[in-house]
């Protein structure tokens, strides 16, 4: 039996990739950092596997990650930890780049310390590509990334190719575009969407306060996306990957698609920060823009080209984004009625 060690298993795709493994016969080394109030124990009842470990250890923490090396015969190690928000980076700059900076070259000298013949998936991220210019983005883009979360993933995704080129090691990134579900965290656009309508559809809330209504992403589905992980770490030499859908929309086409769900018919009205989205059905306004939401630099625009991932890697996604705002809904629904 294979043995996986996989941060940010609390996470969306930690959740999902540790489960994938699990399908195909692993056993999954889960690093969860220590806090205050997580149940633990229920973490693992919810993944739901005797194969499935917890190890209690830091990104920034370089002896800890030694630590789980050496106890475990690991030999696929998918690091999916960081400060993920780009929206927080910009008011938590120094911590975000030693966990999503640093707690990379951490975890690639634990590697190198401990045993060379690990193999490494790095989660990197489309935020790479920042204010791009092309109207997709592949492997061979330029990188121009627009915020503390983005430098610090240019920095991950250049250390990681430099200890595959430096010493010889397989160390690949995923340079994966967003990716959504039901396990999405409240405060990312879709979930906090989705999350909103099920909230006003229940009776429990008035209205979405919303920043950006016109960025445009390329959004797929993590479970789709976590197989892709797998992937890249049994290709039979390391390389990176964009992994994406090909297709964007903007956050206002994203509400429009929740809102229906629940029976809501959305117009818009108005520009800028005074622009509102009501029910034509009702009049009620149920959506405004409120610029605390807005980013000091945002990425108005990203969609993959995936080709490669299609040719080598024999990968195309199967959720379309209509089907996953209803996956979301479907869920967000039943938790808050
Ligand atoms: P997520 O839900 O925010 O999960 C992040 C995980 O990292 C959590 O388990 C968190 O633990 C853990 N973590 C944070 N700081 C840590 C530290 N110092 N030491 C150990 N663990 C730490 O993120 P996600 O959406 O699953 O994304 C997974 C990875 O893919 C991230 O690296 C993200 O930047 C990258 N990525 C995501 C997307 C996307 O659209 N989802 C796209 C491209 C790249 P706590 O529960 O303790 O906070
Ligand atoms: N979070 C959030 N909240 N975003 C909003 C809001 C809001 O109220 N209103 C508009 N937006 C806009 C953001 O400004 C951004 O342009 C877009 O919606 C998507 O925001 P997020 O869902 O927060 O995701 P992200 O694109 O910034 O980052 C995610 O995707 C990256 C890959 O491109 C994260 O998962 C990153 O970790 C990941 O690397």
């Amino acid at each position: 039996m294979k043995t996986a060690l996989v941060t940010g298993v609390t996470g969306q795709d930690g959740y999902y990739l540790s489960q994938l493994l699990i399908e195909k016969g692993y056993r999954v080394i889960g690093l969860i950092r220590r806090n205050s109030r997580y149940d633990i124990q229920n973490f693992v009842a919810d993944i739901g596997n005797n194969n499935f470990t917890i190890e209690i250890g830091d990104l920034t923490d370089l002896s800890s990650i030694i630590n789980i090396l050496k106890k475990y015969d690991i030999s696929e190690f998918y690091n999916l930890a960081a400060q993920s928000h780009v929206g927080i980076s910009f008011t938590n700059p120094i911590s975000s780049t030693d966990i999503n900076a640093m707690g990379v070259v951490n975890c690639l000298e634990a590697i190198r310390i401990v045993n060379e013949d690990i193999k490494f998936y790095q989660a990197s991220s489309s935020e790479l590509y920042g204010d791009t210019e092309e109207e997709f983005q592949n492997e061979q883009t330029p990188f121009r990334p627009r915020s503390p979360y983005g430098c610090s993933k240019l920095f991950s995704f250049a250390i990681t190719k430099n200890y595959r080129e430096a010493y010889d090691m397989f160390a690949s990134n995923g340079i994966l575009f967003n990716h959504e579900s039901p396990r999405r965290s409240i405060n990312f656009v879709t979930r906090k969407v989705t999350s909103t309508f099920a909230k006003i559809n229940a009776g429990t809330l008035d209205r979405l306060e919303i920043g950006n209504l016109n960025a445009k992403r390329d959004w797929g589905y993590a479970k789709d996306y976590v197989e892709m992980m797998w992937r890249i770490l049994n290709h039979n030499t390391p390389d990176d990957f964009v992994i994406a859908t090909g297709e964007v929309y903007t956050v206002k086409h994203m509400i429009e698609l929740a809102a229906k769900y629940f029976d809501y018919e959305i117009e818009w009205d108005g520009e800028g920060v005074d622009e509102i989205g009501f029910d034509s059905k009702t009049n009620k306004k149920l959506v405004v823009v409120n610029p605390d939401y807005f980013r000091p630099a945002e990425v108005e625009y990203l969609r993959g080209d995936f080709s490669k991932a299609k040719k080598i890697l024999n990968w195309e996604p199967t959720t379309s984004f209509k089907q996953l705002i209803e996956i979301m809904c479907d869920h967000d629904k039943k938790l808050f009625s």
